[in-house]
């Protein structure tokens, strides 16, 4: 656990979980609450988006002790289940988020589902075909409500967990052909207006696991086939350290547990910078 005054942050993403799941996470999940003070987890929490998979996962986490808060991905909503999923996850303790937000320990945190469209100069614009304006528009309305979540958090540290890349760097490693189908610059916008700490996504599974917007926020992809194979010496979750302490200058770093990834034991924790 954390030293007062910090708040340790485990973020995953992209478990996929299936009907035969059951159990296939449960020591990741019991390292993880070991380690942190709280779990994100961005999206692709199912395979199928089946209630089925959802009760799966429910019950893997029926004994997990520290608050998790998470977001669907785009898999979460392929069977049209996604309410009754929410409804399932949300009565195991998980803190489903759709441009909600929640605050723990004097930190906010504010999570979409977020949708794609490309980057930069490369973003499809909303002209043409109705289809069209209607695809740009999904990215528009996701930007939208994670503006008005941020709006309603007080909180110095605003962390905000979503599902596609709201950036380019961190899917880079993927084909170039696909970049516009993992994420949207339109998801960047609020980041920077509102001066988030830090930003965790997945979708891009061979993305890059570190990037940072144009305006300097750190941004993470945690999907579970990127963290195993950036860090294929440490189980497949990161952890980043919070100061909530007033007056402290904002920001995260992301930790190692050295006892926990079998290195020396005498020191609990150490700072990193990747
Ligand atoms: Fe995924
Ligand atoms: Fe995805």
């Amino acid at each position: 656990m954390s030293n007062p005054g910090s708040l340790r942050i485990a973020a995953i993403s992209d478990i996929h979980y299936g009907k035969s799941s059951a159990g296939s996470m449960t020591q990741l999940f019991s390292q993880i609450a070991d380690t942190a003070d709280i779990l994100l987890i961005c999206g692709d929490l199912t395979d199928y988006g089946l209630v089925e998979e959802g009760r799966v996962l429910a019950s893997d986490l029926q004994s997990f002790k520290i608050p998790t808060v998470a977001v669907l991905g785009n898999h979460d909503l392929e069977s049209g289940q996604e309410a009754e999923l929410t409804e399932v996850l949300s009565r195991a303790g998980v803190r489903m988020l759709d441009g909600d937000t929640f605050e723990y320990r004097g930190v906010g945190f504010a999570g979409i589902r977020g949708f794609c469209g490309g980057f930069g100069r490369g973003a499809l614009g909303p002209w043409g075909e109705r289809v069209i304006k209607d695809f740009v528009n999904e990215a528009v309305q996701e930007a939208l409500k994670l503006e008005s979540a941020l709006q309603k958090l007080q909180t110095q540290h605003k962390v905000v967990l979503m599902h596609y890349a709201p950036i380019r760097e961190t899917v880079e490693g993927e084909p170039l052909e696909i970049f516009p189908f993992l994420g949207s610059s339109r998801l960047e916008d609020p980041l920077s207006r509102f001066q988030v700490t830090a930003v965790f996504h997945g979708h891009a599974h061979k993305g890059a696991p570190e990037g940072k917007t144009q305006s300097g926020i750190p941004v993470f992809n945690v999907a579970h086939a990127v963290l195993k194979h950036s860090y294929p010496d440490r189980p497949p979750f990161r952890v980043f350290e919070v100061q909530t302490n007033d007056g402290a200058e904002p920001g995260v770093t992301p930790i190692v547990d050295r006892r926990q990834y079998g290195r020396r034991s005498s020191d609990r924790v150490e700072g990193m910078s990747q």
